[in-house]
């Protein structure tokens, strides 16, 4: 496994060691997040009782495969905690998440739950938000006047593809991912994005106040 593997790792379950019996739990997406399911897949066996919602359909089926019972927000309300990924966090714990494309769901896992803990490597923690292009999901009819909306704020819009097509959510939307070089005000430029229609939701997770497990290569994890 190489440094950045057990890395992800090493965050990941430091995360699942806050999970506790009889917990509702939100199951993020990515390939740090994947650790924590892991390991939470671990512990259920051992015979810890709780339940969870995922952030994406591949979460879940990692999860229903590991035995980890899954609920969904038909049967509860609020989550207890929420462990999932990050693209980007920076030093006043602002968030572009994304990358996997489940960013919908992953905020609205985020917002439904009293915790919430980022997992990432050293590589994820920057000063400023910008450097990794911001991904938005978007409804795909008209995608287009989105994609020229973006550019005359400034942005540069690629729409995401895969094997050569639109790259399609789980909730049957397309990605753009808009980078708007460094992003001195997220809540400002969040809003803005938010007013264009057929943008459904971006991936500036803000003011959520997380607890982010940052695992560092030589083996270091810190909690800020
Ligand atoms: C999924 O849409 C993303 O928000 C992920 O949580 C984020 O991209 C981090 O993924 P990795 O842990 O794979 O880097």
């Amino acid at each position: 496994m190489d440094a950045i593997t057990t890395a992800k790792k090493a965050a990941g379950e430091k995360a699942a060691s806050l999970v506790h019996p009889g917990m509702l739990v939100g199951l993020g997406t990515g390939s740090t997040a994947y650790w924590a399911i892991k390991k939470i897949g671990e512990m259920v066996k051992e015979g810890l009782n709780i339940q969870a919602v995922a952030t994406s359909l591949a979460s879940e089926k990692q999860a229903r495969e590991l035995g980890i019972p899954i609920t969904s927000f038909s049967e509860i309300q609020q989550l207890d905690i929420d462990i999932d990924g990050a693209d980007e966090v920076s030093e006043d714990l602002q968030i572009i998440k994304g990358g996997g494309g489940s960013l919908l769901r992953e905020k609205i896992v985020a917002l439904a739950s009293r915790k919430r803990i980022i997992v990432a490597d050293e590589r994820k923690y920057v000063k400023t938000l910008g450097k990794f292009p911001l991904p938005l999901e978007i409804v795909p009819f008209g995608w287009e006047l989105v994609f020229k909306t973006l550019q005359t704020l400034q942005g540069v819009p690629t729409l995401r593809t895969k094997d050569d097509q639109p790259y399609i959510t789980d909730n049957g939307n397309y990605i753009i991912d808009c980078s708007f070089g460094v992003i001195k005000d997220p809540v400002q430029l969040h809003q803005q994005l938010k007013m264009i229609t057929g943008i459904v939701e971006t991936g500036l997770f803000l003011n959520l106040q997380p607890t982010v497990i940052i695992a560092y290569e030589n083996g270091e994890i810190k909690a800020i």
